[in-house]
């Protein structure tokens, strides 16, 4: 059994690309939790409706980020999860959060990092005029979208592309690339980089047990 935690703020897409591709199917791969911080959020009725445990962390319900951080820490850490998955959750992870989790924590960008980064990556891209752009799964550090790199893929951009036409093109690219990065770290096919290196190894042997 290989469990991972979801932590996702908002629709959850990617999240149901992992029910439907990985969770019970592949690898050993079970979603152990679902953590938000958006009360609501139709993350938790996916995850309810594929009778994933789900818990929320709203910022409110705490005097700070750091102690808010931790209850999710603790959280993640019962549920038993390797790999904390950030899909579509739309805020900083504090530094003691990661430290729980080192090398353990990732997260999916709608382009292809260092470019664009933050909470606008396909507007960004298409608003520069890029004629490429993609997705990028990376290491979390403690900066915005900065870490390792670990996948990226692209997406040609259109001239007659609006941020809703692009955008539906990096959604559905994000629903592969991201179940395939975590099938291959329960292969255990993925090393974290070395210290003073940001040069992850990805031993990708191009076989998948994932069905499309
Ligand atoms: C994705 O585009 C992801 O790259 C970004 O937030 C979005 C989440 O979408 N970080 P969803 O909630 O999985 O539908």
């Amino acid at each position: 059994m290989f469990k991972i935690a979801v932590l996702a703020s908002g629709s959850g897409s990617n999240l149901q690309a992992i029910i439907d591709h990985l969770h019970g199917l592949v690898a050993g791969i079970q979603v152990a939790v679902v953590v938000s911080d958006v009360p609501g959020a139709l993350a938790l009725e996916r995850a309810e409706r594929a009778d994933i445990p789900t818990a929320v962390y709203p910022l409110e319900a705490y005097v700070d980020r750091e102690t808010r951080d931790q209850a999710m820490a603790d959280a993640v850490e019962a549920s038993g999860a390797e790999l904390v998955v950030l899909a579509g959750y739309m805020r900083l992870v504090t530094p003691g959060f990661l430290e729980r989790f080192p090398h353990q924590v990732i997260n999916l960008h709608p382009a292809l990092l260092p470019s664009f980064p933050g909470e606008h990556g396909i507007e960004d891209a298409l608003e520069y005029g890029a004629k490429v752009t993609g997705v990028t799964v990376h290491f979390v550090d403690p900066g915005v979208d900065s870490g390792p790199v670990i996948r990226q893929e692209t997406v040609s951009v259109h001239d007659d592309d609006t941020p809703a036409s692009l955008g539906t093109r990096i959604h559905a690219l994000e629903h592969r690339v991201l179940p395939r990065v975590i099938e291959l770290f329960a292969r255990g096919r993925i090393t974290a980089p070395e210290q003073g290196s940001r040069r992850v190894r990805v031993d990708d042997d191009e076989t998948s047990e994932i069905i499309w």
